[in-house]
């Protein structure tokens, strides 16, 4: 076992960006299941929004403490990564408020949060395989920074349900429609095609 690497300030800086981002991996599995069992919108909204919640604390992290920090250690090659990640945390950044802006009966709610999980992956795909590689190899000193993210970390506090006091926008069509959609597509696997098939 490599004796540093607990002591490391680097090291440890992106445990607390690593285990954040399994905490929003298994929160989008959650809502996946969610959306596979039809669930109402008092189940899943919440869960969405949770998943909001971290990812915006999370950003908020790498933004204000360790992107300034990482992009000052990296090399001038290495800075298009981080030009890379804040341009995917704008995207990431307007589908939380879409999400946020809407209800979770709405048509495009469980689309926009499947399309978050999809950017989301793809983005800590990067930070864990490019960004945080290129630091290791740059080694920078973050002592300050650990510092700095843990008592951010610290001070995180539960924001309140942005979808319990709004109604869908279509109430009532959108959710019913919604889930006759997923129940044929669930079932058209199994169906045979009309006429042409039998004969
Ligand atoms: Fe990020
Ligand atoms: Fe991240």
């Amino acid at each position: 076992m490599q004796p540093t690497k607990q002591d490391n300030a680097l090291e440890q800086a992106i445990q607390i960006l690593t285990a954040d981002h399994d905490k929003v991996r298994l929160l989008f599995r959650e809502y996946k299941k969610l959306m596979d069992l039809d669930a109402d919108a008092s189940q899943r909204g919440p869960v969405a929004a949770k998943i909001c919640q971290e990812l915006t604390a999370h950003a908020e992290l790498e933004e204000q403490i360790f992107y300034p920090a990482a992009r000052k250690a990296i090399s001038e090659d290495a800075e298009e990564c981080m030009d890379h990640a804040d341009v995917e945390h704008q995207s990431l950044k307007r589908l939380i408020a879409d999400i946020e802006g809407s209800h979770p009966d709405d048509e495009h709610f469980d689309a926009n949060v499947h399309v978050l999980q999809e950017y989301v992956a793809h983005h800590v795909e990067e930070e864990e395989n490019d960004m945080f590689e290129e630091l290791r190899h740059a080694e920078p000193k973050m002592d300050s920074v650990l510092k700095k993210m843990q008592e951010a970390v610290s001070k995180r506090t539960e924001k309140p349900n942005p979808f319990k006091d709004k109604s869908p926008k279509n109430a009532g069509d959108a959710r019913q429609s919604k889930a006759a959609a997923r129940k044929q597509v669930r079932t058209s696997g199994s169906q045979k095609k009309p006429a042409a098939a039998d004969k």
